[in-house]
């Protein structure tokens, strides 16, 4: 069995943990490929709700091993945090969860250097959730990071940690007039992860491609959202890795050959937090009224979440890039209670209309939309489970989507929880 891959396909936040969690049902492994703590995840199954920050959201299905892969950067007192939490549950960690020996460390110089970057930045601040992604996969990228094996050796970490600490007190100092950190203090915290970490720590990418091979199917869970790509995404305002399909590949080291299945996961209408340009943004009370119906409200930091409607120039862009197999839509029941609604199909800009996505952010930052309105519906939809009981209008209104992005739809939820969960079958049959 190959592998399928989950990734968002707007600014995050779309839903994607719901449905992995949903998809975990039927599969033997989920393996996030990206991303750090900076993902919220919610899950709600009974009456519990959790938000999962790094370990993919597989785990509250005891027949699931999860797996974060090399392409996480993961702040090592976050995911013993979070294990210690999800054991607290009643829900069984060890054996289940495996951690890449190459998945680089967030470490708190980190976060420091992050703050006074985006301080330094003032009005140009990214709006960062203040997890120090960045910075690490800078290290990263710079050949100077932390690995999580590092943490299994307590001389090389010792040795490390003095060089890096030393480099970015000269920068947090020099540059940024910052307080610097305690050298010693840091070796001391950090130099316990051994025994704590330990269990978990595997060759990742080897176990993933000997459970492909033996016939596993694998469910690639992406954090973020395509929009936040920082190749892909409006830069610079995106976060510092991959949630695109070919981080799946880089992010777990298995080969694109395996892949066989891209769900894009796309929120009924558009949601963004922090800055950058978001064209279809509503700064009104059909905006005020997205939030408040839809509890949009960041799961990491708590943050509301800029809402509009939906944008399908962004979206076609999306499923350009990835080359989504099927569409999961989310969050449709938010919709009800609009007399019509509104969807971008255009941006116009100068004296030209496009359905290109402009690559650079000066232009996307004064495009204005141009929509199609559709008629809304006045029903409420929490719940529905089955595609007949959508009201007509909520019916066209997915129909005209698909066919927009010419992708099929292969879920559409309608509800926080798992239960409330239209799946479409075969994909695309939306009658
Ligand atoms: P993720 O980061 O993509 O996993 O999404 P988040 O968990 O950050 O945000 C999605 C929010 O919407 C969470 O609070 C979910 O519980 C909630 N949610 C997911 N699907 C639905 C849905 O279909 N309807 C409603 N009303 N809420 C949903
Ligand atoms: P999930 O997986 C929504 C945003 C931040 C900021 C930018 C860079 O829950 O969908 P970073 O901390 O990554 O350097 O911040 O990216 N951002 C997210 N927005 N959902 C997320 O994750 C996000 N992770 C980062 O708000 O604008
Ligand atoms: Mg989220």
């Amino acid at each position: 069995m190959p592998v399928t891959v989950v990734i968002g396909s707007q600014w995050g936040d779309e839903g994607k943990g719901k449905i992995v969690d949903l998809l975990s049902e039927d599969i033997e492994i989920v393996a996030r490929y990206q991303g750090g703590a900076n993902a919220g995840h919610t899950i709600c199954w009974g009456d519990k709700t959790f938000v999962l920050h790094l370990v993919p959201s597989g785990i509250f299905h005891q027949g699931v091993t999860c797996v974060i892969g090399n392409g996480v950067v993961i702040d090592p007192v976050a995911v013993m945090e979070e294990i210690r939490t999800i054991q607290e549950l009643g829900y069984d960690v060890e054996g289940r969860l495996f951690i890449s020996h190459n998945a680089h460390l967030i470490m708190p110089y980190h976060k420091r250097i992050e703050q006074a970057r985006e301080q330094a930045r003032n009005s140009g601040a990214i709006g960062t959730t203040g997890r120090g992604i960045g910075p690490s996969y800078v290290d990263k990228f710079a050949r100077t990071g932390i690995r999580v094996v590092d943490l299994l050796d307590r001389d090389v970490l010792r040795k490390k940690l003095t060089h890096s600490i030393e480099e970015k007190n000269a920068i947090l100092k020099g540059v940024y007039g910052a307080e610097e950190l305690d050298v010693d203090e840091i070796i001391e915290e950090y130099v316990e992860f051994d025994r704590l970490i330990d269990p978990y720590v595997t060759n990742t990418s080897e176990y993933l491609c000997k459970a492909l091979k033996k016939g596993k199917h694998v469910l690639a869970e992406g954090a973020q959202g395509s929009l936040l790509d920082v190749d892909f995404g409006t830069y610079p305002y995106v976060t510092s890795s991959h949630p695109t399909a070919g981080g799946a590949c880089t992010g777990l080291g298995i080969p694109p050959t395996e892949i066989n299945r891209v769900i894009g996961i796309v929120k009924a209408y558009s949601t963004r937090v922090g800055n950058g340009p978001f064209p279809t943004e509503l700064e009104d009370e059909v905006g005020e009224q997205l939030r408040k119906v839809g509890q949009e409200f960041g799961a990491t930091t708590g943050r509301p979440r800029r809402c509009g409607w939906l944008d399908l120039v962004a979206l076609r862009y999306t499923s350009m890039i990835n080359g989504f197999t099927d569409l999961a839509i989310t969050k449709l029941d938010v919709l009800s209670g609009h007399e019509t609604l509104k969807v971008g199909t255009h941006y116009a800009y100068d004296d030209k209309v496009t359905t290109s996505f402009p690559a650079e952010v000066q232009t996307l930052e004064r495009v204005s939309p141009r929509y199609t309105t559709l008629p809304g519906w006045d029903e409420d939809i929490v719940g529905v489970s089955h595609f007949e009981e959508l009201p007509q209008a909520a019916r066209d209104y997915l129909g005209y989507i698909s066919h927009e992005l010419d992708v099929g739809i292969s879920m559409i939820s309608t509800g926080p929880k798992r239960s409330q969960t239209i799946v479409v079958e075969p994909a695309g049959a939306l009658t």
